[in-house]
């Protein structure tokens, strides 16, 4: 059987010839529907569009870079799902660079970006990039941050009220009756979303007339080891906190287990918050009380915008900030009265 060619899948799909190269090219706008029928006709037929001679065609790739700092970091992981789906509805493919903990990797991956003619790029800032940001910027490329904000730069944003979430997970705890509550805080670049959360917790405190101890806000780095050996070292201490915000999920479930390893009891003898409410946070257990930021929305909304800014670098820009919410589960309650 030859290669199918675009006016089988026309016929297939019962288009135009000229609406399967819009949504081969996505050089005009198709409906939902219309895309949908085309797309499945492709793969029933298993038309495969030469992807040389498209881009040549039409200057584009159809293809979006996203540059996160850690995949493996179930946020991050749910988040370029909801990233690639959306990015395939559009017609788009996806190149996907992890860059924490490498900088020295952040131009090599650019250069790939670049020379694989990427349309656009969905980003999270591990550091101060501007400089990095502003080569593909010059290169023409259209490009959204999500989760991290770099104020100075006039680019897209879609991020999340990290404050807020910070002072609802402290309020929940002040509200338990906790009153020696402990917070872990993800990598204190100026970047990560972590400082703002730890201005909620202050204002929550300084609310309800609590002091703010110094000697229980400890650096961790949005990892489970750093919960971990954090908790181990607060429950040693003379007058333990009987309750922990972690900044985020992961650390929240390092605090955990600490917990249970010296003999504590989740809530009865300490309450813990996480942020994020990753999927894993309903299984844990108990479950995981947390701040849920709206990965679904951050992911499509960033996507949609991009794909826009594609179509026509002209329009105006973004700056979204998504609200935060707390999920209450199982992991906090009541502090446990003094005998
Ligand atoms: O879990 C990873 C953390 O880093 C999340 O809280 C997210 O906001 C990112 O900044």
């Amino acid at each position: 059987m030859g290669m199918t060619t675009i006016r089988e899948v026309a016929q297939k799909a019962g288009v135009s010839y000229a609406t399967v190269s819009h949504v081969i090219n996505n050089t005009r706008f198709v409906s939902e529907e219309t895309r949908e029928r085309v797309l499945s006709a492709m793969s029933e037929l298993k038309y495969r569009p030469n992807a040389v001679a498209q881009s040549l065609r039409s200057g584009r790739t159809n293809t979006i870079g996203m540059i996160l700092p850690d995949s493996s970091n179930p946020f991050f992981a749910e988040i370029g799902r909801q990233i690639e789906e959306e990015a395939f509805r559009k017609g788009y493919s996806i190149i996907l660079c992890n860059m924490e903990l490498q900088p020295e990797k952040e131009m090599l991956y650019v250069d790939v970006l670049i020379n694989k003619q990427v349309d656009g790029i969905i980003f999270v800032a591990t550091g101060d990039q501007t400089s990095l940001l502003q080569l593909l910027l010059d290169q023409g490329i259209p490009v959204i941050l999500i989760d991290r904000d770099l104020p100075e730069m006039n680019i897209d944003t879609v991020i999340t009220d990290n404050r807020l979430g910070g002072y609802l997970a402290t309020r929940h705890l002040i509200d338990l009756g906790h009153r020696r509550i402990a917070c872990i805080t993800g990598p204190s670049s100026k970047i990560t979303p972590s400082a703002s959360r730890v201005v909620g917790y202050r204002q929550a405190l300084e609310e309800a007339g609590l002091p703010y101890d110094k000697q229980i806000v400890c650096l961790g780095d949005f990892h489970p080891q750093s919960g971990m050996d954090i908790m181990e070292a607060l429950l040693k201490r003379p007058n333990p906190p009987t309750a922990v915000f972690a900044c985020n999920d992961l650390m929240a479930l390092g605090c955990m287990r600490a917990a249970m390893y010296a003999g504590y009891r989740i809530p009865e003898d300490l309450s813990i918050v996480g942020f994020d409410d990753i999927e894993l946070a309903r299984f844990t257990n108990p479950p995981l009380t947390t701040v849920c930021q709206p990965k679904k929305e951050i992911g499509i909304l960033a996507t949609q915008k991009l794909v826009e800014r594609i179509a026509d670098k002209c329009i105006s820009s973004l700056k979204v900030i998504l609200p935060t919410s707390l999920i209450v589960r199982e992991s906090s309650a009541s502090v446990k009265q003094k005998p």
